[in-house]
């Protein structure tokens, strides 16, 4: 049967880096409560530059890491919850940026789960032999719906990109489960359209993003583990076959969390977020990536990719690495 694999990492972070120290002296947090209740220490954060401009370094980045030309894509898709305008859609700005000419072009919103789903997409696409290759972005600027007055959500989050070419192969992207509890959707929510922000009149109008963080931690560690052991099971799997859980990055906590209850060593869970937060749905791609140039990943090594976020959303992927 055919499958699905990446074949290609990359990612971007603009260049302004913002320590937790930088934000102490702007309002009444410290290093030491970020560090301890999230795992936190910095994060990057777009000046003058916006969500597709991001994922169009983020592109250029997986392209040059890759065999293929940008002509050769036969889609994107753009997973993001903060896309610049409403239309035309990230994707088509991805496009014409990087000369994918031959590419039809779409975003997908599902929050920090957004790229497991886009992941999901195009492993159809491929399985079902409607195309051959493509490539998934998760891109984000949260830095522009997050209330900087507001400490208990703005410390969280962070701005970047990162993506992959999914192409035919004859092993790759493994059973992917995913869900969602519409229920939920207060618990994490931003319900503004204004979202260009380009005057301090239109900040002024904008609905921030808001969290409840205990709820949302509780559903992660509830639900992370949950959607993981479902994909397990369908592959016939036990936990310590798995060489790396590669989870979004929202929380050091809840990513310990899932740790204990999967039974398996911390080390198995490897984190960035100490570096750039919260980056949503560029979260997994920018992990991937930093782990892929490191060496850390081993041909043929199982990994669980798994995201959660507002909706609410979830999913896990079995993923056989052989980049
Ligand atoms: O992609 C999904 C995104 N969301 C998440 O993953 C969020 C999951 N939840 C969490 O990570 C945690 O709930 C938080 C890190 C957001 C908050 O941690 P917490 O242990 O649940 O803290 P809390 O909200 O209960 O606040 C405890 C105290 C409060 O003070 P009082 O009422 O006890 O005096 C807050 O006002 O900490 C205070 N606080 C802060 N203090 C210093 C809240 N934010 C800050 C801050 N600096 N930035």
């Amino acid at each position: 049967m055919t499958a699905a694999k990446i074949t290609a990492t990359g990612a971007y972070v603009p260049e302004r880096e913002v320590t937790n120290e930088d934000l102490a002296r702007v309002m009444d947090t410290s290093d030491e409560w970020i560090r301890s209740r999230t795992g936190i220490g910095s994060r990057h954060i777009a000046v003058g530059e916006s969500t597709s401009q991001m994922a169009v370094k983020a592109a250029m980045d997986v392209l040059s890491r890759s065999r293929w030309e940008a002509e050769d894509l036969q889609f994107i898709i753009v997973a993001t919850g903060t896309p610049d305008h409403l239309f035309p859609n990230m994707a088509c700005l991805v496009q014409e940026a990087v000369g994918a000419s031959h590419a039809f072009c779409f975003d997908l919103n599902a929050a920090c789960s957004g790229f497991l789903y886009s992941l999901s997409v195009a492993k159809g696409y491929i399985e079902s032999g409607m195309y051959e290759r493509g490539m998934v972005i998760g891109a984000e600027t949260i830095s522009k719906v997050v209330d900087w007055t507001e400490r208990s959500t703005c410390v969280l989050f962070g701005d970047g990109a990162g993506g992959v070419i999914v192409e035919k192969g004859e092993r790759g992207i493994g059973s992917v489960v995913m869900g969602a509890d519409g229920k939920g959707g207060d618990v994490l929510r931003c319900y503004s359209s204004n979202i260009l922000c380009h005057s301090e009149e239109s900040r002024k109008r904008i609905d921030y993003l808001h969290m409840d963080g205990q709820e949302v931690f509780r559903f992660a560690a509830r639900q992370v583990p949950a959607v993981i052991e479902e994909v397990l099971d369908r592959e016939g799997l036990q936990a310590d076959q798995i060489g790396h859980y590669i989870l979004h990055q929202a929380n050091e906590r809840i990513i310990a969390a899932v740790a204990r209850k999967m039974k398996e060593p911390a080390e198995k869970f490897p984190v960035n977020l100490s570096r750039y937060g919260n980056t949503s749905s560029a979260s997994i791609p920018i992990l991937l990536h930093e782990l892929d140039q490191a060496g850390a990943l081993q041909p043929g090594e199982k990994l669980i990719l798994a995201g959660f976020g507002a909706g609410l959303t979830w999913g896990a992927a079995l993923v056989e690495w052989n980049n």
